[in-house]
């Protein structure tokens, strides 16, 4: 699984522990993902290439590097990824963003579609955001639709996955690089993750 990436940062695995914590409110839960989200993002784009632009400063023109923050766009998968979207705005403020929103039937564990309101990509980085990789056909799903609207490049921020859905991913995505927190032990009969979060969207918005 050489495009997956697990992230070492003693900060991400604080904030997974909260996460994992059932006594971890709603509020509490999305602003966790929302900072977990940053944390994920600054692994990602740790080799990022910057380019240099002209500003003021206090003593007249200079060049300085900065990323091209416009060539971003975020997409959240509804429900669980949209607090992802907080925390990696506040750090790429002049990014784009689009939504996808993604059920799984939770008696097949077959992947729906609802919702696409994804700009077209091209030269853009897609940056996909959704907390669980299960079984993995949500994120396979999302990242077809993501494929057909032409990006230079797709990475995506997870959270937790199981080791049968990310390598799912890996062989049918390889192009795709995966940046997560941790990948746990297995899937239940259910296809939830073990020991994972539970259900983050049913967590994250209180129902
Ligand atoms: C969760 C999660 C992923 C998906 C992962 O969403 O946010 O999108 O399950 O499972 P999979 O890898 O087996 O597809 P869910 O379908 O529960 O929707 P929700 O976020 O609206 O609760
Ligand atoms: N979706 C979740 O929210 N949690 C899981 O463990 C699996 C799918």
């Amino acid at each position: 699984m050489e495009n997956i990436k697990e992230i070492q940062h003693p900060i991400a695995k604080n904030l997974l522990t909260k996460l994992r914590d059932i006594n971890t409110t709603p509020y509490l839960f999305r602003k966790y993902l929302s900072e977990i989200a940053r944390v994920l993002l600054f692994e990602a784009l740790k080799e990022e290439k910057l380019v240099e632009k002209e500003i003021d400063i206090w003593i007249g023109r200079y060049v300085f590097p900065v990323i091209e923050e416009e060539k971003f766009v975020f997409i959240p998968i509804l429900r669980a990824g949209l607090p992802m979207l907080d925390g990696t705005l506040e750090v790429i403020n002049n990014a784009k963003a689009g939504f996808l929103a993604i059920k799984r039937d939770e008696e097949t564990l077959e992947s729906i579609l609802y919702y696409d309101r994804v700009p077209q990509l091209d030269g853009k980085t897609a940056i996909i955001l959704d907390p669980m990789v299960a079984t993995g056909g949500s994120l396979d799903y999302a990242l077809n639709v993501v494929k057909e609207k032409k990006p230079e490049r797709i990475i995506s921020l997870n959270v937790v996955g199981a080791p049968e859905g990310l390598s799912r991913i890996s062989h049918k995505h390889p192009d795709v690089s995966v940046y997560i927190a941790s990948i746990d032990e297995k899937l239940n009969d259910k296809g939830y993750i073990i020991p994972g979060l539970g259900d983050a969207g049913d967590r994250a918005f209180n129902t």
